[in-house]
C-alpha cells in the first residue's frame, strides 16, 4: 500500500471489532507448538507480525492450520522437541516474534538463524543475547548484535536468575522460555512490572510459575523448568495497542460515540485508558470479565474535551505502545502533555520520539523532542493546520502510520501518509474499519 490520505471525518459512530491482541497471539501459537497434543487458538491477530512467527514455528516443525472457522490449530512438538530449520527464519517486522523465538532457539540442540526487514535489522538483539549467552547458548550476529544472527543453541540450557535493565516483557519471554527447557530454576527479576502475558499462559497450559515482589520494587517470576505443557484452547482478546487508534479517533472527532467489544484490559497494558481518563475523555468501561487470566472489556467512548496531563514514568511499561496515539489525543487537548521516562521508544519499529515530533511539528503542533519523551502544547481542539498537502513521514512504522491518520479524522485539514503498508502487521482491516465507522481514508488519486 503506497501513500494514504485521511481527510477531517464527520462523527464515527456505531461498533467495531478490533483484532487479536498481538503479544498474547505470538505467545499462544509459540507455547502451543510447545505443548503436546493440538491448541485451538480463536481470535488470533492475522497480521504480518503474528503470520511471521508461525511461519517460523513450522520451520522448528510444529504443525500449524488455520481451520475454516478461523480458529487456529496447533500441533505441538513438546519441550524439547524442536526439530531444526531448514533455512533462515525471517520474522519481518517483528521484534517479540525475533525475541521470543531467539529464547526458543536458545534452547535447543541445534543452530538457527534469524533475519528480518530493514527495521528489524537496526534493532538491537544484545539485550535478549546477554541473558541467553548466560544460559549457554552461543551468537555470532552483525555489529552491535544486529540481525542477521545465528543462535547456536545450549547443549545443555543453563537455568539463571537474570535482573532485567529495563522492563521488557520480550527479555523476560525470551529467558523464560529458554527457561522451560532447563533442568531446574529460571528466575527474571524486572525493575518494574512489565506485560505477564507469557506468565498467564504458561499457567494456563500448566507450568509452574511463581511471581513475587522483588527488592527494590521489581518482582521475580520463577518457573520450575522442563514442564510437560499440554495443549489447551486459548481466546485471544481485542488488542488494547490497536482499540487505542479508534478510541483516540471517537475522543477528537466531534459527535463520535463509539462501541469497541471485549478489548483486553491487562493492568500491565492499561496505561493509555487511565492515562486518557485522567485527560477528561469519556471512556465507560463494561461489563469486565476474565478469559483465561487475562482481564476483558468493552469500551464505551465518547467525543470529549481533554486537558493536558503529566504522564507519569512509572506508567511507561503499560502504555510503551501507545504514546504516539497519545500525543495525537494531547494535540487536541487544552494545555501542555509532558512525557518522560520513555527513551525505550527510540528503539521500537521507529524511533518513535523523533518519528512522533517530525510529524506532529510538520502540522504545525507545538511540540518538543526530549530525549526520553516529548512535551506537547495542546490546542484545546483541531490545531490550527495550514491546509497545505502535508505528507507525514513514517518510517516504516505500523503505529506513526495509524497515529497520523487519526490525526487527521479530527484535523481541520487532510493529512498523507508517505506509507499505510505497515499497518498490516499489526491492523489488517483498519482503514476499512475506520471508513466503515465514518472515517475517510484513501490512495491520494493525483
Ligand atoms: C511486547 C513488549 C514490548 C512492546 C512490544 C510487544 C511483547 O516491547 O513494545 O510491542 O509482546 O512482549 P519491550 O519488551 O521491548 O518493552
Amino acid at each position: 500500500m503506497p501513500e494514504l490520505t485521511s481527510e477531517p471525518a464527520a462523527a464515527l459512530v456505531g461498533e467495531t471489532g478490533v483484532p487479536g491482541d498481538k503479544s498474547i497471539s505470538h505467545r499462544a501459537l509459540i507455547l502451543g507448538a510447545l505443548s503436546v497434543g493440538e491448541s485451538r487458538i480463536e481470535g488470533l491477530l492475522e497480521g504480518a507480525d503474528v503470520l511471521s512467527t508461525a511461519a517460523a514455528l513450522a520451520a522448528f516443525g510444529a504443525r500449524i492450520e488455520r481451520g475454516e472457522d478461523a480458529i487456529w490449530r496447533v500441533q505441538g512438538v513438546g519441550v524439547g522437541g524442536l526439530a531444526e530449520p531448514d533455512d533462515v527464519l525471517d520474522l519481518g517486522n517483528s521484534g517479540t516474534g525475533v525475541r521470543l523465538l531467539i529464547g526458543l532457539a536458545a534452547a535447543a540442540p541445534f543452530t538457527t538463524f534469524f533475519t528480518g526487514d530493514a527495521s528489524l535489522r537496526g534493532r538491537p538483539m544484545a539485550r535478549v543475547t546477554t541473558p541467553l549467552a548466560e544460559m549457554g547458548a552461543r551468537f555470532r550476529a552483525r555489529q552491535g548484535g544486529r540481525l542477521p544472527l545465528a543462535v547456536i543453541g545450549a547443549e545443555p540450557v543453563r537455568p539463571i536468575s537474570y535482573r532485567l535493565p529495563v522492563a521488557s516483557a520480550q527479555v523476560k519471554s525470551a529467558i523464560l522460555l529458554a527457561g522451560l527447557g532447563a533442568a531446574g530454576e529460571t528466575a527474571v527479576i524486572e525493575p518494574a512490572p512489565s506485560r505477564d502475558h507469557t506468565e498467564h499462559l504458561l499457567r494456563h497450559l500448566g507450568a509452574e510459575v511463581a511471581v513475587e515482589p522483588a527488592e527494590r520494587g521489581g518482582r521475580r517470576i520463577t518457573l520450575q523448568g522442563q514442564p510437560e505443557l499440554s495443549a489447551s484452547e486459548v481466546v485471544v482478546p481485542a488488542d488494547i495497542s490497536s482499540a487505542a487508534f479508534p478510541m483516540v479517533a471517537a475522543l477528537i472527532v466531534e459527535g463520535s460515540r463509539l462501541r469497541l467489544p471485549g478489548v483486553g484490559l491487562n493492568p500491565l497494558r492499561a496505561g493509555l485508558v487511565e492515562t486518557l481518563i485522567e485527560m477528561g475523555a469519556e471512556i465507560e468501561i463494561r461489563n469486565r470479565r476474565l478469559v483465561q487470566n487475562e482481564p476483558v472489556a468493552d469500551l464505551l467512548v465518547e467525543a470529549s474535551r481533554l486537558r493536558g496531563v503529566t504522564v507519569p514514568a512509572e506508567r511507561v511499561p503499560s502504555m510503551i505502545d501507545e504514546y504516539p496515539i497519545l500525543a495525537v489525543a494531547a494535540a487536541f487537548a487544552r494545555g501542555r502533555t509532558t512525557m518522560r521516562g520513555a527513551a525505550e521508544l527510540r528503539v521500537k519499529e521507529s524511533d518513535r520520539i523523533a518519528a512522533t515530533a517530525q510529524g506532529l511539528a510538520s502540522l504545525g503542533v507545538g511540540v518538543e523532542e526530549l530525549e526520553d519523551g516529548l512535551v506537547i502544547e495542546g490546542a484545546d481542539g483541531p490545531p490550527p493546520s495550514d491546509n497545505g498537502r502535508v505528507v507525514v513521514e513514517t518510517f516504516h512504522d505500523h503505529r506513526i502510520a495509524m497515529a497520523f491518520l487519526v490525526y487527521a479524522m479530527g484535523a481541520r485539514g487532510p493529512v498523507t501518509i508517505d506509507d499505510g503498508a505497515m499497518i498490516a502487521t499489526s491492523f489488517p482491516g483498519f482503514v476499512a474499519s475506520m471508513n466503515d465507522l465514518g472515517a475517510r481514508v484513501s490512495e491520494p488519486t493525483t
